[in-house]
């Protein structure tokens, strides 16, 4: 329901106001959806079907597909094949469309580590990431630079770790906030956590081996001699595997 309507205003920009021309619209040309496996409420696996067919007719066009990752690309598919002419009439022409992936994997990544990225510009890169297929949202959510993340058991760590611990952070909110939109779109989010290395806003926290001799006696990754690090660590990553919902984690 969402991508339909999120689709109608893609395709039809200039009517998005009136409910009333979403049904003239709609008596004048159907979309029928059929999908196999209709699981609307789980996230985009790595093995997720994307298949789909759209075939479009005189006043109709059905998109067919395994399950609702399918349906979206079907959708996407069409709403790039929708036209205006120069009196700004929409056409679509007729076609017979069998698509599947060729990469299971079709990821970008953003590191907001070392530029603070604000929410609503993550979600306008979920959107262009939706209209070219892409399906994995890499998070480099932290690294040496700063350490964004809002950690619900580690809070020091975006205390000092981040550009700014209250408008240079993402909450939890935040974070649900980003996978419901990818998820919506079809996107897995894949977060990065870096370890043992790029590790430096651990310092602050205590975690860090010092380096006397090389490379300049500062810090250099998590010490292992520490017992404590490996309670922080099953600690964290408990945490970073509960929050988000993907079966993989990058460690760096
Ligand atoms: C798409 O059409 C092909 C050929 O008709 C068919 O074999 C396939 O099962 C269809 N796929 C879907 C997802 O409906
Ligand atoms: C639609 O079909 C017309 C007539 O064959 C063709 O000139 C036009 O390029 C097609 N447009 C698109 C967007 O496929
Ligand atoms: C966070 O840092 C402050 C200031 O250094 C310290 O007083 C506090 O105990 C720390 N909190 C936790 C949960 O480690």
């Amino acid at each position: 329901d969402a991508a339909f309507i999120r689709y109608h205003r893609l395709i039809f920009p200039d009517h998005t106001a009136g409910r009333r021309y979403y049904h003239m619209i709609n008596s004048l040309f159907t979309v029928e959806i059929s999908v196999d496996h209709q699981d609307c409420e789980g996230y985009p696996q790595e093995d997720s079907s994307e298949r789909y067919n759209l075939s479009v007719s005189a006043g109709h066009a059905s998109v067919n597909a395994e399950s609702v990752w399918g349906v979206l690309r079907g959708l996407e598919t069409f709403s790039q094949l929708v036209y205006q002419d120069d009196f700004g009439t929409h056409f679509v022409n007729r076609t017979d469309i069998e698509d599947s992936t060729q990469f299971q994997y079709r990821g970008l990544l953003l590191d907001t580590s070392r530029h603070y990225l604000p929410v609503p510009v993550i979600l306008k890169t979920l959107d262009a990431m939706a209209y070219s297929k892409f399906n994995v949202f890499h998070w480099h959510i932290v690294d040496d630079p700063s350490f964004p993340y809002q950690s619900r058991t580690f809070p020091n760590l975006s205390n000092k770790g981040a550009f700014h611990p209250v408008s240079h952070v993402y909450t939890q909110s935040d974070v649900k906030r980003v996978i419901s939109y990818a998820r919506m779109r079809g996107i897995r989010v894949l977060p990065e956590f870096d370890s043992p290395g790029h590790t430096n806003f651990w310092g602050r926290v205590k975690l860090l081996t010092r380096c006397h001799l090389h490379p300049s006696g500062t810090f250099g990754p998590v010490n292992p001699a520490l017992p404590s690090t490996y309670q922080f660590m099953a600690s964290l990553f408990k945490e970073v595997a509960s929050v988000f919902p993907d079966s993989y984690i990058h460690l760096g």
